[in-house]
């Protein structure tokens, strides 16, 4: 660990590339996930435990102390998912690029959720408008980005709206874009750029992640994501990637 901050931050550090800086904070943050996880799962078995004893003790256990053990499990539960969150941030620095059919990946993740959008009554529907470039890039990671975009867009929605996704190209074949289109509310103008930042909800139960190791996930790409709200109103996210250079040897 110790080694990890000295090289993120130490007298090096000037020297090193965004790129890297950003790769030895990921790793950084995935090994103190890492390192939580432990003693957060035997507080789990602690918890459970006292909540044992007491039943024994004490057979009918006063409410207060009831709910004061419920908080507690609640927020162990929620300790827990912001660390898997960053467990999984760990990753995007060990991209695993392969050639990838953007089109039939973002087909995958609307049969994916397809069961949820049924159960609103929602749309969900996909559009690629050919020819799309292939593109090299660890196509798990970009199902996660993908997933976590129309997810957001399904719960904006909530009931009975129109979520679609659409595949499209330069003309130049140099960068492709996915967007994600929801009939939802939309977002506030002024925070338009807050809904990156780690953390930032407007859910009761959100983890405010999403948004965030999605743009984890499209920089280490070298790509970008954007959020803007339709003049139809609804937000739309636009995911953009660069495509596989044709011949590496000229660059
Ligand atoms: N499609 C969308 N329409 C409206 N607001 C959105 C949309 N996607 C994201 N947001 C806003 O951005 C916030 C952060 O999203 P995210 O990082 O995925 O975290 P979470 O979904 O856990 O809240 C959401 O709580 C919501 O306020
Ligand atoms: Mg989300």
């Amino acid at each position: 660990m110790e080694k990890l901050l000295a090289d993120a931050f130490g007298q090096d550090g000037e020297y090193l590339t965004h790129e890297q800086k950003h790769r030895l904070l990921s790793r950084l943050l995935g090994r103190m996930a890492h390192e939580i996880r432990n003693p957060l799962s035997s507080l789990h078995v602690h918890v459970q435990l006292l909540e044992e004893d007491l039943a024994r003790l004490q057979p009918a256990t006063p409410a207060g102390t009831v709910s004061r053990l419920e908080i507690i499990h609640g927020e162990l539960h929620r300790l827990d998912n912001i660390v898997k969150h960053f467990l999984r941030l760990a990753r995007p620095t060990d991209l695993d690029p392969a050639p990838v059919d953007i089109g039939r990946l973002a087909g995958h993740v609307c049969e994916l959720l397809r069961p949820e959008a049924d159960a609103q009554s929602t749309e969900l529907s996909l559009e690629v408008r050919p020819p799309i470039p292939v593109l090299l890039a660890d196509g798990s990671q970009i199902v996660q980005a993908l997933v976590n975009l129309v997810i957001n867009a399904l719960q904006a929605v909530e009931q009975r709206g129109r979520v679609e996704v659409l595949v499209s190209a330069t003309p130049t074949q140099d960068e492709v874009f996915i967007e994600v289109r929801d009939t939802g509310p939309g977002i506030a103008p002024d925070r338009l750029s807050a809904v990156f930042e780690p953390y930032y909800t407007t859910k009761e139960q959100g983890s405010g992640l999403g948004l965030w190791i999605t743009q984890q996930i499209l920089s280490a790409h070298r790509g970008a994501l954007r959020a803007a709200n339709r003049p139809e109103g609804g937000a739309a996210f636009t995911l953009r990637l660069p495509a596989a250079r044709k011949d590496p040897a000229s660059g």
